[in-house]
């Protein structure tokens, strides 16, 4: 419990502790220039208003006012911590990205845990998507691997999500969320969101901390090896720490109890030495197979099958520092699906298409041009022919600033060269929504084969505790469009529990 005090609750006595008879520092400006009196500001006589040269109050009123940069869009609300990921097997017959390269190898990592819809300031314990996104320091510059906790997401083309986010989060005109109709509405018109839905309905939609959850890249992207040889990877990292969630209830008392029950249990256990891991794997499909799969394998509201392309165990992740001020290491962090390494490509995953994009985009209006110069974003010396922009930290001299140029200016990297692709493209140029395949196969499977009597009946009570909330026409549709469609019971369990659950008002549309 929250009134309990912990590693989170003894932060300043550590800091005390560490001090111990140490000197205390004098206070500067934010130019560093010493303070002689901070809590005073200059005014004329005891009564009299404040004058304007008084710097040191303007420095610090200033400065306070401009402490927010905009949230994340989504991913607003998170946690982070750093550690390492080592190579425990041999991938290298399908990649030669450099953090694989050989076993034992040890890669710096950062990780940043998340919730998607809710504000920075919302309880951690809502039913929602958890993000898991993972940053690895490698020697080839900073690779990116932004995933969740679910291994499908609720749309598969990023035309799609805007929309789909716009209904989690708050109606624009009533500010409220979770507006219920918005909701159910989207996912009883586009089918494909069936797959996420039902596991974010399902017990696993709250985890009980982040170290309980796995990782997925959810999207698919391509490995080349050192031959050349080009295939197609999933990404997974399972928790040694096995899954753990918080029933609904529970769920609730802890919302209103300790908001940040998450982010707390996360810096406890680091800050306590209970470092989390993760075994990380991959799958692998051959251009081959993805020309002969029977389901699109470029679909993220599917899984590859674990019969037909199973794990395959590459090395693990462990979390053992917490950030030293979370503003700088956590707020400031900038994944990039766009941030890739040489042995490593994006496919046409057409939410890896868009994500390529949008990352790099939101992160030059949320911090600014030069997001990599922080330390946390890139500890890297860069050699390129870009320069300047707002805070602009870095320096690379008397380098030539054009390319090509005569005076021994970085030049193509020739190894990143052999390693790129050759892809025979072909086809017709035009929109085509691939919204109507199968949406159906790998949710019944998931609920017949996947789920037993109680995972059953509590996903039904919890879709149950969303959509009587909603329109008596949206909850049809979902019953009749969706559910019923997943499977017959599940449509005849959620009808009883809304039948069960207050009376609504008809609504036509
Ligand atoms: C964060 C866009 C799909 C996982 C974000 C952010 C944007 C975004 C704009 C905020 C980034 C920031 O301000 O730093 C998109 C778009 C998508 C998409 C356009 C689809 C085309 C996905 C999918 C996943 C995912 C499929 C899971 C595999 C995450 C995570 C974060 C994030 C984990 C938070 C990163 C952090 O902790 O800073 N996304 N996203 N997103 N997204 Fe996506």
């Amino acid at each position: 419990s929250s009134l309990v005090r912990d590693a989170t609750s003894n932060q300043l006595l550590e800091y005390a502790r560490e001090k111990g008879e140490e000197e205390k520092e004098s206070i500067t400006t934010s130019a560093g220039n010493p303070v002689g009196e901070k809590d005073a500001s200059l005014t004329v006589g005891y009564s009299g208003p404040v004058l304007l040269q008084d710097w040191v109050l303007i420095d610090i009123l200033s400065h306070f006012s401009r402490e927010r940069i905009p949230e994340r869009v989504v991913h607003a609300k998170g946690a982070g911590a750093f550690g390492y990921f080592e190579v425990t097997h041999d991938i290298t017959q399908y990649t030669a990205a450099k953090v694989f390269s050989e076993i034992g190898k040890k890669t710096p990592i950062a990780c940043r845990f998340s919730q998607v819809a809710g504000e920075m300031g919302y309880p951690d314990t809502v039913r929602d998507v958890r993000g898991f996104a993972l940053k690895f320091y490698t020697e080839d510059g900073i690779w990116d691997l932004v995933g969740n906790n679910f291994p499908v997401f609720f749309v598969k083309d990023s035309i799609l999500f805007p929309d789909f986010i716009h209904t989690v989060k708050r109606n624009p005109k009533t500010h409220i969320r979770p507006d219920y109709d918005m909701f159910w509405d989207f996912i009883s018109l586009r089918a494909e969101s069936t797959h996420t839905m039902l596991m974010m309905f399902s017990d696993r939609g709250i985890p009980n901390s982040y170290r309980h959850q796995h990782g997925y890249g959810v999207n698919t992207f391509a490995f080349v090896n050192a031959a050349g040889e080009f295939n197609y990877v999933k990404f997974h990292w399972m928790s040694n720490q096995g899954i753990a969630n918080l029933g609904s209830a529970e769920a609730e008392r802890v919302a209103g109890n300790d908001p940040e029950y998450l982010i707390r249990d996360l810096y406890n256990n680091i800050e306590n030495g209970n470092y989390p891991s993760w075994s990380f794997y991959i799958q692998i499909m051959t251009p081959e197979q993805a020309a002969k799969n029977p389901y699109d394998p470029f679909d993220d509201t599917k899984v590859w099958l674990h019969a037909d392309y199973p794990l395959i165990p590459v090395g693990r992740l462990v979390l053992n520092k917490n950030p030293k001020s979370y503003f700088a290491e956590v707020e400031q962090i900038a994944f990039d699906v766009a941030h890739l390494i040489p042995g490593i490509e994006p496919s046409p995953d057409r939410m890896v298409q868009g994500r390529l994009f949008n990352y790099g985009d939101t992160h030059r209006y949320r911090i600014g041009v030069n997001v990599t110069q922080l330390p946390v974003n890139s500890p890297f010396k860069v050699a390129n022919y870009s320069r300047d922009g707002r805070h602009t930290i870095q320096s690379q001299g008397g380098a030539p600033v054009y390319h090509p140029n005569s005076f021994r200016g970085p030049e193509d990297d020739r190894r990143a060269r052999a390693l790129a692709p050759v892809l025979p493209l072909h086809g017709d140029v035009k929109r085509i929504d691939s919204g109507g395949d199968d949406n159906f196969t790998q949710p019944g499977l998931l609920y017949r084969r996947v789920m037993n009597e109680g995972e059953k009946q509590r996903l039904a009570d919890n879709i149950v505790s969303w959509l009587a909330r909603a329109n008596t026409v949206i909850q049809e549709r979902t019953i009749t469009n969706i559910l019923n469609k997943v499977d017959e019971d599940l449509g005849r369990r959620v009808r009883e529990g809304i039948n069960n659950s207050q009376p609504h008002a008809t609504v036509d549309l």
